[in-house]
């Protein structure tokens, strides 16, 4: 029986005198004239175990199939660890090795690697520091974030990954389909026929829960959804993903400000968990990645966001004397530039943007009484640019409809979306997080690539 109380993280915590066996895969091996050490790493926590092996003790065949990438289990005594860096280590006396790798193409070696080779390799990757770190931290923030609405009583909502209706109305969705692309069938105007493919009508993959959530949050009061979520815009940038995680609350009895202070709340929450949790991983980031995490992290979960005005925003943004690549005036969309004009250089801290011109946000955002504006929120963040964007819902069933009409969407769609304003409506705000966005936050990570566990972006899908 092999039991998770073996893990290293577990052995790593015992204390000298124990017998125990470790199971692992060797990162590196060292021999001098009368020991061998091998440092090994099961995942468990950033540290490796280190193995000791007096000469002669082990088979010398058993010896020889031990390198970079093998994996093997030592059972042994724990002992106090003679050398620095750690304070116990395992003298082995037995050895299994389970799977040797050949040491002329085993292609994780000690020196660093960079980031590109490291994609190309995604099966071998999370074996390294750098991403064993990555993903124990991606799977402590989705503990924080599950906990974070758990333990405020919210309806954990499974959204569908299929689906009819474009959320953002902005129609960069991968189709899902089972015609036969070489045959496919036509309508008499010579359109794709999608009455005869499998859903009976155009069908996709989801670019966002929320629809759903707002249907749920009217029965529910209070759901988050947390799944994948899929664009195919063309945009092969360091924040893009063509298939992303997404976290999206939806609150009924709820508007704009509520929301910004429940994704204030949030976000301070789960960076003090995983501050609290994954200290040592935390610390690697600080050291090899990017020197100022530590401290953002901190600062942030202590001090209050800013909160601008989309007008107030364009206005700072005029003021600065920069030569923008985009040029600013009030109804152009923010770009990345400034974005992070504002977060960096003007507040120094994450800012929410409030009230953007209704024409360059989606449709289900909820009409100022200026007529010009919409309920909208973005949380922008330093060196990310925007890492939320949310807004308080249109639950005037007139009003609506003439939002859909005017951005020329296909009304029909909606009909089950609209009828929510039929029946019981009430106010309603909500926001979408990307998690990786958050992972890069979190991690001075520098490209979103390397921080899912197998990136999907224009041209790239290989594992
Ligand atoms: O601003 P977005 O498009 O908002 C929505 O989808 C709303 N339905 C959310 C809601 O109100 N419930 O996306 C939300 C967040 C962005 O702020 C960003 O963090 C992330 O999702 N995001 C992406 N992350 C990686 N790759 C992409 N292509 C992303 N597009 C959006
Ligand atoms: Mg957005």
């Amino acid at each position: 029986m092999i039991r998770p109380e073996s893990s290293i993280k577990a052995i790593l915590a015992g204390s000298p005198g124990q017998r125990v066996t470790a199971r692992g895969w060797v990162k590196t091996r060292r021999d001098s004239k009368s020991v061998h050490f091998l440092q090994l790493s099961d995942g468990s926590c950033f540290a490796d175990l280190q193995i000791v092996i007096d000469d002669g003790v082990i088979p010398a065949e058993t010896l020889a199939r031990i390198s970079t990438g093998a994996c093997i289990e030592a059972s042994g005594t724990l002992v106090e660890s003679a050398g620095g860096g750690q304070s116990i280590e395992l003298k082995a006396d037995g050895i299994l090795v389970h799977g040797e790798a050949d040491t002329t193409t085993y292609p994780l070696q000690k020196k660093g690697h960079s980031m590109e080779f490291l994609r190309d390799i995604a099966h071998l990757r999370s074996r390294s520091n750098t991403f064993g770190a990555v993903f124990r931290v991606r799977s402590a923030l989705s503990f924080a974030i599950h906990q974070f609405f758990q333990k405020r009583g919210f309806v954990y909502l499974h959204a569908p990954i299929v689906t009819t209706s474009d959320c953002e109305g902005a129609g960069a969705m991968f189709g899902v389909s089972t015609l036969d692309l070489m045959n496919l069938p036509r309508t008499d105007e010579g359109e794709v026929d999608y009455s005869q493919d499998f859903f009976g009508k155009r069908a996709s993959l989801t670019v966002s829960g929320q629809l759903e959530a707002e249907c749920f949050a009217l029965a529910f009061s209070n759901v988050y959804t947390f799944g994948p979520t899929f664009r195919a815009e063309n945009s092969n940038t360091p924040r893009h993903l063509a298939e992303f995680w997404m976290i999206e609350p939806e609150m009924a009895f709820c508007d704009l400000d509520g929301n910004r202070a429940l994704a204030e709340e949030f976000l301070k929450e789960i960076i003090a968990f995983v501050l609290d949790h994954c200290a040592a991983d935390l610390e690697f980031f600080n050291k090899r990645i990017d020197g100022t995490v530590l401290e953002t992290l901190e600062h942030v979960a202590a001090s209050d966001f800013e909160h601008v005005t989309y007008t107030e925003a364009i206005r700072i943004l005029e003021r600065a004397g920069r030569d923008w690549e985009f040029p600013v005036h009030w109804g152009v969309d923010l770009q990345s530039e400034h974005e992070r004009f504002l977060t960096e250089e003007t507040f120094k801290k994450p800012v929410v943007v409030t009230d953007y011109p209704r024409e360059i946000k989606a449709f289900y955002m909820r009409l100022n009484d200026d007529e010009k504006t919409v309920r909208a929120m973005d949380v922008l963040a330093p060196r990310i640019g925007e890492i939320i964007g949310g807004s308080q819902r249109e639950e005037r069933h007139d009003v609506l409809l003439d939002k859909i009409r005017a951005q020329h969407l296909p009304e029909e769609h909606y009909w089950w979306y609209l009828e929510l304003r039929k029946y019981g409506s009430a106010p309603h705000a909500g926001f979408g997080l990307g998690l990786e966005r958050m992972m890069m936050y979190i991690t001075g990570m520098k490209n979103i690539r390397d921080v899912i566990p197998f990136p999907r972006t224009p041209g790239s899908a290989e594992f």
